[in-house]
């Protein structure tokens, strides 16, 4: 049987991240990943890189310049004649990318010496024996589970993935729907929502919650529906689906309104996006006795399951599920291992919606304060003040600071807005680094730059902001 130091189940970001960290820290390491391409070849990098993140945001940038070529050239004087859509094209795009990540990390594992075995891995007859595809025997000193998370299906609405569609379906349309129904106003709803409204789609969006973006600071939330309703995107809040019912070539949707009306809302495709549930199936986890919790397998702090040896990381356990959270956790895991003392700051977390504005947060949201009780001092600038923002004809959005009552620390930073999730990143360096408002207030950011918002915001919590 070969053995290894790190054997890691999964090869999404949080698996194929730690399975390079091992191998960087010399130890002999093996990473196992099921995932096949429409080529039936590996396609390593998971969730994320196969029908995630890096499908979604080429899709995202594809119909985003379709958009403008079609309503936003023109304010700037640039006059485009017949502009059409050739969505094979921005398809086969979506997939050239795709496949240039997978081949990434094929060259990265290569150039770390990971040793890749392509099939599907579960427990042995100890917590350090792996089987790939119920055949090849490999031992291990550690495992690292990183099988990650499966879209969450509707009850009575399995996923066929031509008229009721996961994210799968959702980034694989063949053309566009007339009318297209969303269920979940979460990240994929409306990052999905917006790719297919763009292309043409009349796109109504069924949320359970009676408040929108119920994860994000109420005043960016607040900005992104009045953003979203002028944008056409149509959003109901509050809703009970009551049933779902499919014809040859439609779906009809029956819920409650917030008002307890029956409604029917007819469509000709719709997106479950209702959250995702951990994949643990096939690992046989129950026979190595490995614990859940909630649905997730049972980690520590550190990501230690309840077997020795064995760590979890990941969609698979508790926490956000983001693929940097997932690759922050990898690289601790390895470090771990290898006798380090790593730390994963999940309050330096950022989170991005990469709609148009971007919507971006790291920290803490003013309505999380104030339930604590906590004292802070807000600060916030509109990006129609900033320079650059108008240059772009991208003037929509604001940028928030929150900071501690007199310790002036950063406590929340909340943005939507142009480039919010690049710009995210100067707030998670400052917690990071336990930074004040002031400290970010007295850094010299270049003009004209978008950057230059996040300035005046921190100036603003002190009421010293210049330019409104
Ligand atoms: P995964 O990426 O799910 O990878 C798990 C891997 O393990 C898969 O390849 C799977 O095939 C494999 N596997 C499972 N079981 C076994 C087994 N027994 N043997 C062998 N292999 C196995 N996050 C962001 O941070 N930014 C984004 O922009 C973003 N966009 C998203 C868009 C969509 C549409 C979706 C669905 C998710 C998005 N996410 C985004 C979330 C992100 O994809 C996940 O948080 C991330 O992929 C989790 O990484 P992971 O390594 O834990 O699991
Ligand atoms: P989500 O948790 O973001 O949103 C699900 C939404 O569906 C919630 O608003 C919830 O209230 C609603 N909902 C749940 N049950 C419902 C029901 N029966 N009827 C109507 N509404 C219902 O989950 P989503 O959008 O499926 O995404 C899954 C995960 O993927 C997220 O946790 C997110 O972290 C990750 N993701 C991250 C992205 C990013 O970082 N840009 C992009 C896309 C996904």
């Amino acid at each position: 049987m070969t053995s290894f130091d790190v054997v890691v189940i999964g090869g999404g970001p949080g698996g194929y991240v730690a399975a390079i960290r091992a191998a960087q820290l010399g130890l002999s390491t093996a990473c196992i990943d099921e995932w096949k391409g429409a080529d039936g070849k590996p396609a390593l990098g998971g969730t994320c890189t196969n029908v995630g993140c890096i499908p979604s945001k080429a899709l995202l940038q594809s119909s985003e310049n379709y958009e403008a070529a079609g309503h936003r050239f023109a304010e700037h004087g640039v006059k485009l004649k017949g502009v059409e859509l050739d969505l094979a094209t921005m398809q086969k795009r979506k997939e050239k990318v795709v496949r240039q990540n997978n081949d990434g990390i094929v060259y990265l594992f290569k150039k770390n010496k990971v040793a890749f075995f392509h099939g599907k891995g579960s427990f042995g007859a100890s917590a350090t024996e792996v089987v790939v595809d119920k055949k090849e025997k490999i031992s291990a000193k550690h495992v690292i589970i990183a099988t990650g998370s499966i879209p969450r299906a509707l009850p009575g609405a399995d996923f066929d993935e031509k008229l009721i569609l996961s994210n799968t379906g959702a980034l694989a349309m063949p053309e566009v729907p007339k009318r297209l129904g969303v269920i979940g106003a979460g990240i994929i709803g409306l990052e999905m929502g917006s790719v297919w409204r763009r292309l043409g789609a009349e796109v109504t969006i069924l949320e359970a919650l009676p408040a929108f973006l119920g994860i994000a600071d109420e005043t960016i939330a607040k900005e992104a529906a009045r953003i979203f309703d002028r944008q056409g995107l149509k959003i109901a809040l509050g809703v009970a689906i009551a049933k779902v019912s499919t014809a040859k070539n439609s779906v009809s949707v029956q819920y409650k309104n917030s008002s307890g009306e029956a409604k029917a809302l007819d469509c000709d495709r719709l997106i479950v996006s209702i959250g995702r549930v951990a994949n643990t199936a096939g690992l046989n986890a129950e026979g190595i006795g490995l614990k859940m919790e909630r649905g997730v397998i049972a980690v520590d702090g550190d990501c230690r399951t309840s077997v020795p040896n064995v760590w979890a990381i990941g969609d698979v356990v508790r926490g956000p599920m983001l693929a940097h959270k997932a690759e922050e956790e990898g690289v601790a895991v390895a470090e771990r291992i290898a006798g380090q003392k790593p730390h994963v700051n999940f309050n330096t977390i950022p989170s991005v919606v990469y709609t148009s504005p971007e919507i971006a947060w790291v920290g803490q949201t003013e309505q999380q304060l104030k339930a604590a009780g906590v004292g802070y001092r807000v600060g916030s600038f509109p990006f129609s003040a900033n320079a650059r923002a108008r240059a772009l004809g991208d003037t929509a959005g604001l940028v928030k600071f929150i900071a501690r009552e007199h310790t002036d620390e950063i406590l929340g930073v909340h943005i939507i807005g142009p480039m919010a999730g690049e710009l995210i990143a100067e707030a998670a360096v400052a917690m990071e680094f336990g930074g004040a408002a002031e400290d970010i207030g007295m850094i010299c950011h270049a003009h004209p730059s978008l950057s230059e918002a996040m300035k005046e915001a921190a100036l603003a919590v002190d009421k010293r902001a210049l330019n409104i």
